[in-house]
């Protein structure tokens, strides 16, 4: 289990780091929680540990616990400070050690990470911005801010990054294993929509989460990830360049497109099979009764990949309501991917997935159902293992 020490400073967007101390703690990550004594206006020790299930520590000489800063410090995998407000980060800037976090961090050869938060000229203000440099020279980590409405009604700058953004950077830090580095991902997700009419459409239900949590996955472990996204139910963080497609036209062109500046492509979109034969421009009327639709097929992206890719590794997705290993199997060999991940039918849209991963030259691995999350660890698992057998 990791251990990320959270140092909360006296900023308005201090409420935050209650729901970023859920987010973690669901991940398995142990929180020691720091306030500043400033930060006490804004944020109960008691919420906060109640939250983390770890006593807050505030005061440098009020606990009972002698040289607390280097103890405390001495546990952490990393000392993460959100929010940051200026005149935490001035001081750290300037060596100035009066409270228990400064103390931490000063003392600290852990990575430090910093989300500062505060009002628009505040976070402009050239003395802060000298600062930032600084610390980010002496390899202090930042995320944020952000752009966005601030807690004093102006819009602009200085907002706390969002949440689900500070999550993902704090557990690419902690994540020991590094062994995408330099790889190129390009990872397709979502679903497609085929248009009948202005308003209706053949689409599924995918959600594009299993793509992104391994687009995350990948990420964590050193690659660069780029995504094509479909329509999905879920937000796609900031940190990935995105390039969004509406029907399987589009996803084939921004694919083919993207192919070659990718080592590993994962091919994890549901586009549609098949296509209205015609559009109508205005919306079919319903009072002339039943309607006959024409349908054409798609062009299959995986089997057009096969004879335009050069050395990248191809990951495919194959889904059915019946036989799902013969189909994944015959797919694999007409398809010519170094992967296929067999899924049925009832994941779609779902958190979980109960997959087999076919792999050329070795057998099956069934898996029992198991969160996407963890689905996706198993896939990255199996594409470092090709990748590092074929030298890609
Ligand atoms: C209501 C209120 C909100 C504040 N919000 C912020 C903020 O968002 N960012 C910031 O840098 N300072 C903010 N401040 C100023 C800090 O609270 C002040 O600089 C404090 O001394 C910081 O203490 P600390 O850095 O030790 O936690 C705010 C002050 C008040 C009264």
């Amino acid at each position: 289990m990791k251990t990320v020490v959270l140092g909360v400073t006296a900023s308005i967007a201090a409420y935050k780091s209650l729901e970023l101390t859920r987010e973690l703690v669901k991940r398995n990550i142990k929180i020691i929680p720091i306030l500043t004594p400033e930060a006490k206006h804004f944020v109960t020790p008691l919420s906060l540990e109640s939250l983390a299930s770890h006593k807050t520590y505030s005061d440098f000489f009020t606990e009972n616990e002698s040289i607390i800063h280097i103890t405390i410090m001495n546990e952490a995998d990393l000392v993460a400070i959100i929010p940051a407000t200026a005149n935490f980060i001035g001081k750290l800037a300037h060596g100035i050690v009066d409270n228990l976090l400064l103390g931490i961090v000063f003392a600290s050869d852990k990575p430090v990470l910093i989300a500062p938060a505060m009002n628009k000229r505040m976070w402009q203000n050239p003395i802060l911005s000298e600062n930032v440099k600084k610390l980010k020279k002496l390899g202090y980590k930042f995320v944020g801010p952000t752009h966005g409405s601030l807690a004093c009604k102006e819009e602009g700058i200085g907002r706390l990054e969002e949440i689900d953004i500070i999550v993902e950077e704090i557990q690419t830090i902690i994540e020991d294993k590094k062994d995408l580095k330099g790889k190129k991902f390009l990872i397709t997700l979502g679903r497609t929509k085929e248009y009948l009419d202005p308003v209706r459409y053949i689409s599924n239900d995918s959600s594009g989460r299993f793509g992104l949590e391994i687009a995350k996955v990948a990420r964590r472990r050193g690659a660069e990830v780029s995504i094509i996204a479909g329509y999905t139910d879920i937000k796609i963080p900031s940190l990935f360049p995105c390039k969004r497609v509406n029907n399987t036209q589009e996803m084939e062109k921004e694919t083919l497109k993207s192919l070659k500046n990718a080592n590993i492509v994962i091919m994890n979109a549901a586009c549609s099979d098949f296509t209205p034969k015609n559009v109508s421009k205005d919306k079919i009327k319903k009072d002339k009764g039943d309607l006959t639709v024409s349908l054409k097929r798609t062009k299959d992206i995986l089997s057009l990949i096969k004879t335009k890719r050069k050395k990248q590794l191809i990951v495919g997705f194959s889904l059915d309501t019946k036989d799902t290993l013969k189909s994944a199997e015959k797919k694999m060999k007409e398809k010519g991917v170094d992967i296929m991940v067999a899924n049925p039918a009832i994941t779609v849209g779902r958190e979980n997935v109960k997959m087999i991963i076919l792999r050329k030259g070795k057998s099956a691995q069934r898996f029992n159902e198991m969160l996407k999350s963890t689905a996706a660890e198993k896939i990255i698992d199996t594409v470092v293992s090709v990748v590092q057998k074929k030298n890609i």
